[in-house]
């Protein structure tokens, strides 16, 4: 079925420049980019963002990293998305990311590590509506 799914290009891969590269798979995969922002989160915006994972050890380091700098935020549209775009990311430890996944080629640790996708269809739409209003989503089923 054709799918909506949220990402991010993170602090670190914008840094390098390669937002252009990063968008480029998502494309080449089928994948559509229907809503596309700039934005450097609050602190209170990542951790809303990431509320899910306030308990874990990591979670202090993680919105420190992500208000660190400037990232992209867009939903891709396209068949099966949430899974397609996991697939193109590669595992969420660049160390254990397939070949040819983004993390693999452009992420550099666990923290830093290029992109984030949503899980799951449901993470997605709700993902998807903490940055963008309908009316910022532009379909492409054509
Ligand atoms: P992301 O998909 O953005 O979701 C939460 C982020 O926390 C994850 O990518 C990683 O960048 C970061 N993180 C740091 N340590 C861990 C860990 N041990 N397990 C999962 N995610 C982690």
């Amino acid at each position: 079925a054709i799918e909506r799914t949220f990402s991010i290009v993170k602090p670190d891969a914008v840094a390098k420049n390669v937002i252009g590269a990063i968008y480029s798979r998502f494309e080449a995969a089928g994948l559509k980019i229907v809503a596309s922002k700039m934005v450097h989160l609050s602190k209170e915006q990542a951790e809303g963002f990431y509320a899910e994972h306030k308990e874990r050890p990591f979670f202090p380091a993680l919105v420190e990293f992500m208000t660190s700098g400037p990232i992209m935020v867009q939903v891709l549209e396209g068949e099966n998305a949430v899974l397609a775009n996991r697939e193109i990311m590669g595992a969420t430890n660049p160390a254990e990311a397939a070949r040819g996944t983004l993390r693999s080629d452009f992420a550099d640790s666990i923290d830093a590590n290029a992109v984030h996708g949503s899980d799951a269809l449901a993470s997605a739409e709700r993902e998807i509506a903490y940055f963008f209003t309908a009316d910022e989503i532009c379909p492409r089923t054509r």
